[in-house]
């Protein structure tokens, strides 16, 4: 996954992103002409705002090159038209209510070719209430491989990140609601940044983090590990625990019985279909918001249960997000600038224990790990290259 120097590489990219390298047979010559005037117009175009200054240290996004802001704007009549929009939207901002974002999310086409170069991305869906204080360490871990990930970012509304225009997080921002903790309002967070990275039709993983999350190995091997996987990572066990079962709530019966109640980390990993399904899922979600409080954390138990209901075989019922509950209470042990040094990471990414990946067995459990607080940025900085290798 070793990439070419940015420039070229979207020069490379813009032109095979929305056409077949080899065009299908039904189309005629003339079609094949116009099409190929139209790739040499716009890499020539491409090449032109690559030389020019307003861009400064890269291109954040190929898309920023693609679709620039004004250009975008001022053509986008004619673009609503075409396929591109309708493939991956401009920009993640949309002024569609949740019910209407859920159908579009919901989607999928019957066609299985794609007509365009489909690039599988591994889309981050980040959940905040206000800054994300780790995100020059997240910016080091995506630096080079644009083509291969989205950024999305639910925080409270109207809550703008301060960022450069460099940063991967730069005006990712989907359109948020307030978020209460342990409420079913938190599912309605997941289920939005789900559809909206839906909305792109190259995102085929989707992975949830929070604002204390940081990546422990580098790009290319998160995404092979992912995008390779033939199962999801949804952490779904049962626990006879007053925090497991006993959160299970009688008015469920009997859409879900006490034998199928689930728990596991809100922090999930989906594929694209499974994202889909939960998209579109609303039986057991009603359910859950009526019957699923207080004290019993949607989040905790609504995925986890359903997959285990109906896609238990698509689940590997562990998650790839390390945290440490090993201190008693309601949330897991923080980590500042004192607890990270290289050996505490290093158990991390390695603590000895086998986890299967495709029916093998492998050291590699997680991909990433919470919680860290923002005086662990620092220190995470300085080792990230040596250490992690991004
Ligand atoms: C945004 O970040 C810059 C650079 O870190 C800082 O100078 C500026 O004060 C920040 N703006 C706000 C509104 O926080
Ligand atoms: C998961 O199960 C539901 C209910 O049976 C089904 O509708 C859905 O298609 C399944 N999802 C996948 C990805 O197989
Ligand atoms: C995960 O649990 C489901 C039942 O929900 C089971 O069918 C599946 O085999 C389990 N997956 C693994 C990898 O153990
Ligand atoms: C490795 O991490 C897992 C999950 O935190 C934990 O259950 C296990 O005890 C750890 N193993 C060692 C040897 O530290
Ligand atoms: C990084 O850590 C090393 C070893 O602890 C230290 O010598 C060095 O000064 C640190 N560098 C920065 C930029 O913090």
């Amino acid at each position: 996954m070793k990439s070419l120097p940015k420039s070229k590489r979207d020069e490379v990219d813009v032109s095979n992103e929305f056409f077949p390298a080899t065009p299908r047979k039904e189309f005629s010559i003339g079609l094949i002409r116009i099409v190929t005037a139209m790739v040499i117009f716009m890499a020539g175009g491409v090449l032109g705002l690559s030389v020019s200054s307003t861009f400064t240290r890269y291109y954040p996004l190929h898309t920023d090159v693609f679709f620039p802001e004004t250009r975008y704007i001022s053509n986008s009549n004619r673009d609503c038209s075409g396929i591109r929009n309708f493939v991956k939207p401009a920009q993640v901002n949309h002024n569609m209510n949740d019910q209407q974002l859920f159908w579009r999310g919901s989607m999928v086409p019957t066609i299985k070719d794609y007509p365009f170069r489909r690039v599988p991305k591994v889309a981050f869906m980040f959940m905040t209430r206000g800054s994300i204080p780790l995100q020059p360490l997240w910016d080091k871990f995506f630096d080079g491989h644009e083509k291969y990930f989205s950024v999305y970012v639910h925080t409270a509304p109207g809550y703008k990140l301060n960022v450069s225009k460099t940063s991967a997080f730069y005006r990712q921002e989907i359109p948020s609601q307030v978020v209460e903790w342990g409420s079913i309002t938190l599912v309605d967070a997941e289920k939005r940044l789900l559809a909206n990275a839906l909305l792109d039709f190259n995102n085929e993983r989707f992975v949830l983090l929070s604002e204390s999350c940081i990546p422990i190995f580098n790009f290319p091997k998160v995404y092979n590990y992912l995008i390779n996987s033939k199962q999801s990572y949804v952490q779904s066990y049962d626990e006879d625990t007053p925090r497991g079962r006993g959160r299970y709530s009688r008015h469920m019966y009997p859409e879900v019985r006490p034998f199928q109640w689930r728990k596991g980390s809100e922090w999930f990993e989906l594929n694209r279909k499974l994202a889909v399904t939960m998209v579109s899922e609303s039986k057991y979600y009603h359910v859950f918001k009526k019957y699923c409080r207080p004290s019993c954390y949607p989040d905790e138990h609504y995925i986890p249960t359903y997959l285990n209901m109906f896609n238990g075989s698509l689940n590997s019922n562990r998650t790839v997000t390390w945290v440490d509950w090993s201190r008693e209470g309601p949330h897991p042990a923080m980590f500042g600038n004192e607890d990270v040094t290289e050996d505490f990471i290093n158990s991390i990414r390695n603590n000895g224990t086998i986890c299967t990946y495709n029916n093998r067995p492998t050291s590699v459990c997680y991909l990433f790990a919470r919680k860290f607080a923002p005086s662990a940025l620092r220190p995470l900085l300085n080792m990230s290259s040596k250490l992690m290798k991004y």
